[in-house]
């Protein structure tokens, strides 16, 4: 499986999944882009990726600042694999959810992932090749108790990506998502503590969370010409989690 000739551009590349999805990209030979909200978390994160990978820096959910970066790759050669993996997450229950941090977190994560499949899926479909990955979560699928906005927004990349496939299919362009059940990176740390943990550990018939490797080698399947028949797909990574149902004998304690 070889990406080389390819550029890809990763959001949210600066992050725990995003880094992992860019180093994979680069050791299967495609020219990488990341992108993330600061300068600062770019560098930390270009000192951590091989050289030759380069960062640009945009928040997703500003439609300027995306246009003007997409256009900077057009310049470049175009973006040929796109992976969005930017996000940002609240718990709260419901009732409780803050009318503000429901619009931030949807504007981020789903009209950001928006932004930036529209924008990239116009050079795919110029060029006639492209790989769409969007990074969603089993929350997309099934209702996590105090994850409402975020779940919310993964259903929404779910469909975004089956609507990019039905759409783009016929031009060259596959789009499918990854979903991943928690993955140890910064995002889960400061989200999830000791019981959270043991509750998944105890539904999860593979009893761990995901590793950012095992998400990126997910990625770069979908990001391969071997993938070309794969479309509109959400998958799993998830040690057999959305298989499972009841596992007798686990225990959460
Ligand atoms: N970590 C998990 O447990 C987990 C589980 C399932 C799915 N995911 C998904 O994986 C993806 C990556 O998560 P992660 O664990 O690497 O999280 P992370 O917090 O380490 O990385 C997310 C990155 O997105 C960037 N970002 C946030 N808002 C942005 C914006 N407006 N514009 C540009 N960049 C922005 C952040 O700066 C950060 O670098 C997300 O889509 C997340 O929903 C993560």
């Amino acid at each position: 499986m070889t990406l080389a000739g390819k550029r890809a551009l990763v959001t949210g590349g600066a992050g725990g999944v995003g880094v992992a999805c860019a180093r994979a990209l680069v050791e299967a030979g495609a020219e990488v882009v990341i992108a993330d909200a600061t300068q600062a978390a770019c560098d930390a994160a270009l000192e951590r990726l091989p050289g030759g990978v380069r960062a640009v820096v945009f928040d997703v959910s500003d439609r300027n600042a995306c246009e003007k970066a997409f256009a900077d790759q057009a310049e470049a050669g175009g973006v040929d694999i796109l992976v969005t993996s930017a996000a940002i997450v609240k718990a709260a229950p419901i009732l409780e959810f803050d009318p503000e941090d429901w619009a931030r977190i949807l504007d981020v994560n789903l009209t950001g992932t928006f932004h930036c499949c529209q924008l990239a899926g116009r050079q795919m479909v110029e060029k006639g090749w492209g790989r769409i990955v969007t990074i969603s979560s089993v929350n997309g699928q099934i209702a996590n108790a105090g994850r409402g906005a975020y779940s919310c927004t993964k259903g929404g990349v779910d469909m975004l990506t089956r609507l990019l496939a039905a759409e783009l299919g016929d031009k060259g362009v596959t789009a499918n998502a990854v979903a991943p059940i928690p993955v140890d990176t910064p995002m889960i740390l400061n989200v999830h503590g000791p019981k959270d943990r043991a509750a998944w550990y105890a539904q999860t018939p593979n009893p761990r969370y995901a590793r950012p490797e095992e998400v990126a080698s997910a990625v770069c399947y979908l990001a391969s010409e071997e993938a070309g028949f794969v479309n509109g797909h959400i998958l799993n990574v998830d040690g057999g989690f959305m298989a499972a149902g009841v596992l007798p004998g686990r225990s959460t304690s």
